[in-house]
């Protein structure tokens, strides 16, 4: 069996094989069908500093090879996490990290602090794509000032491992990608959902109660392959791979083209049990290919 072990900063993981928030609730949802100690971890639902219920139905539907959400970010808050989620989340051999979403940089950064808290949460995920609204609702994500103001102040509020998830809905993510270095992050995490949309033409009007959604799934694995090749190259952080990864051959071209570890996130809802077979299916390809360490594949492709 070949060696799975990876590091995303000083965050050791058993294998690189994560779930990608919103898309595998607190984890323990999935108990039933895996045994969430062979994940190398999992990225539990989008939590904010205050309760948010989300947006009005519907918020998702079906496109070809994906889907497009605009859930909104529905959480009970970051109290309700620490009081009634977390004491359930402590005793798993696997990494447990919080999705941190925020409308303020103060939002993320009392967020981030009442997290930091928890014992067993060695790091969070900042999900800088949400709406900025004290700048007039444009996401924290889609600049380099607006990314790097978000992570220096939750660098200030958190002491452990910080990832920052990014926007694809940009056009120089690699830039985006040093911004937040150069303030601290210890890793990136991408692709977030593309802004997307869908028309029902019999009700003649958008198929989400916003308008607009993010599109995930297969569709996007290529935008996602090629910004994740571009960031790896930009950056010295250890990069995290997602969008669109339904097998382990998908998850390892992620790897091949720079990515440390990788995300599940839409295929969770067509088999919950996708993950389990990734790590499966690494194993094997590279037991096959005569690779004794995940470590050599990463970033062979320039
Ligand atoms: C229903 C749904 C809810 C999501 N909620 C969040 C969230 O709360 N925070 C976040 O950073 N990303 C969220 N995402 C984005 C995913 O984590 C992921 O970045 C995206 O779906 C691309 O990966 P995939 O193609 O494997 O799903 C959500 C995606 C979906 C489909």
């Amino acid at each position: 069996m070949a060696k799975l072990n990876v590091k995303i900063g000083d965050l050791a993981l058993k294998n690189p094989v994560l779930t990608a928030s919103g898309t595998f609730g607190y984890g323990l949802e999935f108990a039933d069908f895996i045994d969430l100690n062979a994940l190398g971890g999992f990225i539990v639902k989008g939590t904010t500093l205050h309760p948010r219920e989300g947006n009005d139905y519907p918020r998702m539907a079906e496109t070809a090879s994906g889907m497009l959400n605009c859930v909104g970010l529905q959480n009970k808050g970051v109290e309700h996490f620490c009081t009634e989620i977390y004491p359930q989340l402590t005793d798993f051999d696997s990494h447990v990290i919080v999705n941190v979403s925020g409308s303020t940089i103060e939002d993320y950064a009392a967020c981030a602090a009442r997290i930091n808290e928890l014992e067993h949460i060695p790091a969070i995920e900042l999900n800088i794509s949400c709406p900025n609204v004290k700048s007039g609702g444009m996401a924290f994500g889609v600049t380099c000032e607006g990314a790097a103001s978000v992570v220096k102040a939750v660098r200030k509020a958190y002491s452990k491992t910080l990832i920052v998830k990014l926007s694809p809905n940009v056009t120089d993510i690699a830039a985006i990608a040093r911004a937040v270095e150069a303030e601290g992050a210890d890793s990136v995490s991408l692709i977030n959902t593309l802004m997307g949309m869908s028309v029902d033409i019999e009700r003649r009007r958008s198929r989400l109660s916003i308008g607009t959604g993010g599109l995930s799934g297969p569709c996007v694995k290529p935008v996602a392959l090629r910004m994740v090749s571009q960031v790896a190259r930009a950056v010295k952080i250890p990069v995290i791979g997602l969008g669109g990864i339904m097998n382990a051959e998908d998850a390892l071209e992620f790897l091949m083209v720079g990515a440390t570890a990788v995300e599940i996130g839409t295929a969770n809802f067509i088999d919950p049990a996708v993950t389990i077979k990734v790590i499966e299916g690494m194993n094997d390809w590279l037991d096959r290919h005569g690779v004794k360490d995940v470590n050599e594949i990463i970033g062979v492709i320039d």
